[in-house]
C-alpha cells in the first residue's frame, strides 16, 4: 500500500500576499517563497509588488525627476534586469518601470537616457513608451488614483466614483491637485470586473468602491501623505 504524502513543510512565518487582482488574497506562502531569495533591492513598503528584482512599476513617495539612471541599489536591480533577457532590447520594459519608480514618470530625456544606457534609438523607446498606459508622460501627484469607467464598473455607478473622487481632491480629470497628492484618472478595464467599482492607487487594488466611500479613502490617504 503507498503511503500518503505529506504537503511540504512551510516556514512557520505567514505572508500576506497581495495577490495579482489586488490586496485580496491570503495564502499560507513564506515571503521567500513568493519573492524567491535573490531578490535586490528594497521591497516596496506599501502596496508594492513582491517580484523578485522587481520590475513592476510602483512609485517612491519623493519621486526625484532628476535622479541618476541608476546608482546604488537601483544599479543593482538594474544590472539584474540586465541578466534575465537575451538582449538589452527585451530589457526594455523593466528598465522603464524601473525609471519610472524612481522619477515618478517617463519624461522625453528619461526616454533619451534609457535609450542610449540600452543602446535604442530615441523613436523606439518613444514608441514602446508611448504605447503603454502604464507609462507617466508627466508628472503625477504621490497618489494616481486610476477609476475604471469600463463597461461593468460603468454599469454600477463608475461615473458617479470617478466624479467623487474629482470632487473631494479639487482636481479635474488628469490634473494634479495643487498640494501634489493626487491625481485622477479615468482608465480602461482593470481586470477586476467582480468587484465594481475597481481603482487602482498607485500598485494598489480598492473594489467595490462607491461614491460614500470616497472621502474616507482620501482621508486615509492624506494621513499616510503626510508621514
Ligand atoms: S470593467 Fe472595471 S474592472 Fe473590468
Amino acid at each position: 500500500m503507498s503511503e500518503t504524502r505529506k504537503p511540504p513543510e512551510r516556514e512557520s512565518i505567514p505572508f500576506r500576499n497581495p495577490g495579482w487582482a489586488g490586496n485580496t488574497g491570503e495564502f499560507e506562502l513564506s515571503e521567500r517563497e513568493v519573492r524567491g531569495d535573490d531578490y535586490v533591492g528594497t521591497r516596496p513598503a506599501d502596496g508594492g509588488h513582491p517580484s523578485r528584482a522587481t520590475s513592476y512599476p510602483y512609485m517612491l513617495e519623493k519621486k526625484d525627476p532628476s535622479a541618476p539612471l541608476f546608482s546604488g541599489s537601483y544599479r543593482e536591480r538594474y544590472e539584474k534586469i540586465l541578466t534575465r533577457y537575451p538582449d538589452t532590447r527585451a530589457a526594455l520594459l523593466p528598465v522603464l518601470n524601473l525609471a519610472q519608480e524612481l522619477r515618478g514618470h517617463i519624461s522625453q530625456e528619461t526616454m533619451t537616457e534609457v535609450g542610449a544606457l540600452l543602446d535604442l534609438s530615441d523613436a523606439y523607446v518613444r514608441g514602446v513608451t508611448t504605447f503603454y498606459t502604464m507609462y507617466n508622460k508627466r508628472p503625477v501627484g504621490r497618489f494616481l488614483i486610476q477609476v475604471c469607467t469600463n463597461v461593468s464598473c460603468n454599469l454600477c455607478g463608475a461615473d458617479d466614483v470617478l466624479e467623487a473622487f474629482l470632487e473631494h481632491t479639487g482636481t479635474e480629470l488628469g490634473g494634479t491637485s495643487t498640494d501634489g497628492l493626487f491625481t485622477v484618472m479615468e482608465v480602461e478595464c482593470l481586470a477586476a470586473c467582480g468587484f465594481p467599482t475597481a481603482v487602482q492607487i498607485n500598485s494598489r487594488y480598492y473594489e467595490s468602491i462607491e461614491p460614500g466611500d470616497v472621502p474616507a479613502l482620501l482621508k486615509h490617504l492624506r494621513e499616510q501623505g503626510a508621514e
